[in-house]
C-alpha cells in the first residue's frame, strides 16, 4: 500500500506548488496548514481550492504547534512515511515585531514534526525548509553549505538554524533520514504578498511609490518556484543514508541579480515605470545572497532553468489575471 505524502504549509506558496506537482504525478497528498492571517487568507484559500480539484488531495486545518492534533492526523490519515515540512512563520522583518510567532511555529512546530516522524515505523524521509537567511552576516560569496553559519541577523534566521540543529540531533539519535533545503528568495505565480517582488508589482501597477532599501544596492539569488519544486521532489526521492542521515542543501539559482535590474524587469512586464523611494538598509536584512548549488547539482542532478525575465513574465501574467488589469 502506498502512503500519502504529508505537506505542512500546503496553503502556502511553496507548499501549494509542491502539492500540485505531486498530485499531477499521481501521488496522494495530505495537506495541513493553520491558515494564519500573516498575509491575505483569501489567497491561501484560493490555492487550496485548486488543490481540492484533485481527488488525491485531503486538507485539514491544523497548527503544527498542536501535538495532539498531529497525533490524531497520523492516526486518521497516516501513517506518513514521507513528509515535506514547509509550515513556518516566514519573513525577516516581521520577526522583529512578533518574535513569539517564530518560536511557536518554527521551533515547537518543528520539534513536533520530528517527534511524529520518530514515532512512525519505517519512516522514510523528512524534507524541511530552511533558509538562505541562516548565512546572515557571512561575507564570503557564493554562500556554501560548508560555511559556518553562527551569526544570524534576525530571529527568523536563528529559528531556521535551530531547526537544522534539532534535525541533525534526531538523525543522529534515531536515524531519521532528513534533508533541509536552504531556499533563496523564491518567487512566481501564487507567490507571497509580503515579499518585495510582490509589493513592487502591486505598487507599480497602482502607481504608488515603491520602497527600495539600501538605496537599491542589494543583490539577490532569485529562484523560480518551478525550479524549487523540482529540487524538492528530487530531494524527497533521494533520502540520505549513513549513521546520521541528515543533509543540508542550498536551493538557489546560482545567479545573484541586482535588485534594480529585477525591478526593471517588473516595470517592463507591467509597462509602467516605478516611482522609487530610496531608503537605508533595514534591520535584519542582508545586502547580498548568492547560492553555491554544486552539492545540490551533484547529489540531486538539480539544474535551475528559469531566468528572472521568464520567471517574472509568468509572475506578472498570473498577477494581472488574479487581481485584474
Ligand atoms: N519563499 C521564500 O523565498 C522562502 C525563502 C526561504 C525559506 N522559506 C521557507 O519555506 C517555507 C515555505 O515558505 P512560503 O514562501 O511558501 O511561505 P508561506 O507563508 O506562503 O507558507 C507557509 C504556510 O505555513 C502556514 N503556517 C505557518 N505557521 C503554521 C503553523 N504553526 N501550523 C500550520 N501551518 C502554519 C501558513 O499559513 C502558510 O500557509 C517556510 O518554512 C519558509 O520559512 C521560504
Amino acid at each position: 500500500m502506498s502512503h500519502p505524502i504529508l505537506i505542512t504549509g500546503a496553503a502556502g506558496f511553496i507548499g501549494f506548488h509542491t502539492a500540485l506537482k505531486l498530485l499531477e504525478k499521481g501521488h496522494d497528498v495530505v495537506g495541513i496548514d493553520n491558515l494564519n492571517d500573516y498575509y491575505d487568507v483569501t489567497l491561501k484559500n484560493a490555492r487550496l481550492d485548486i488543490l481540492r480539484q484533485h481527488e488525491g488531495f485531503h486538507f485539514e486545518k491544523i497548527d503544527i504547534a498542536d501535538l495532539p492534533a498531529l497525533q490524531n492526523l497520523w492516526h486518521t490519515q497516516g501513517p506518513f512515511k514521507k513528509v515535506i515540512h514547509l509550515a513556518a512563520q516566514a519573513g525577516v522583518r516581521y520577526s522583529i515585531e512578533n518574535p513569539h510567532a517564530y518560536v511557536s511555529s518554527n521551533l515547537v512546530g518543528h520539534l513536533n514534526m520530528l517527534e511524529m516522524c520518530r514515532n512512525t515505523d519505517g519512516f522514510a524521509h523528512l524534507v524541511y525548509a530552511s533558509s538562505s537567511s541562516v548565512y546572515g552576516g557571512n561575507t564570503e560569496l557564493p554562500y556554501a553549505v560548508s560555511q559556518a553559519v553562527d551569526r544570524p541577523v534576525s530571529l527568523y534566521a536563528a529559528t531556521k538554524k535551530s531547526d537544522e540543529l534539532m534535525s541533525y540531533s534526531y538523525a543522529h539519535l534515531y536515524g531519521i533520514p532528513q534533508t533541509g533545503f536552504r531556499f533563496f528568495t523564491v518567487y512566481g505565480p501564487w507567490g507571497r504578498p509580503d515579499m518585495a517582488y510582490f509589493l513592487f508589482a502591486r505598487a507599480i501597477s497602482e502607481g504608488k511609490t515603491i520602497q527600495v532599501f539600501n538605496h537599491g544596492d542589494m543583490k539577490r539569488d532569485f529562484t523560480y518556484i518551478d525550479d524549487v519544486v523540482d529540487g524538492l521532489i528530487k530531494g524527497l526521492n533521494t533520502p540520505p543514508t549513513g549513521d546520521a542521515p541528515h543533509r543540508i542543501l542550498n536551493l538557489g539559482n546560482h545567479r545573484s541579480e541586482k535588485l534594480l535590474d529585477f525591478i526593471a524587469v517588473i516595470e517592463k512586464e507591467l509597462g509602467r515605470e516605478a516611482q522609487k523611494e530610496l531608503l537605508p538598509m533595514q534591520a535584519g536584512d542582508v545586502k547580498e545572497t548568492y547560492a553555491d548549488i554544486s552539492q545540490t547539482q551533484d547529489i540531486l542532478d538539480y539544474a535551475p532553468k528559469i531566468s528572472i525575465q521568464d520567471g517574472l513574465h509568468e509572475f506578472v501574467k498570473w498577477f494581472k489575471g488574479y487581481y485584474g488589469n
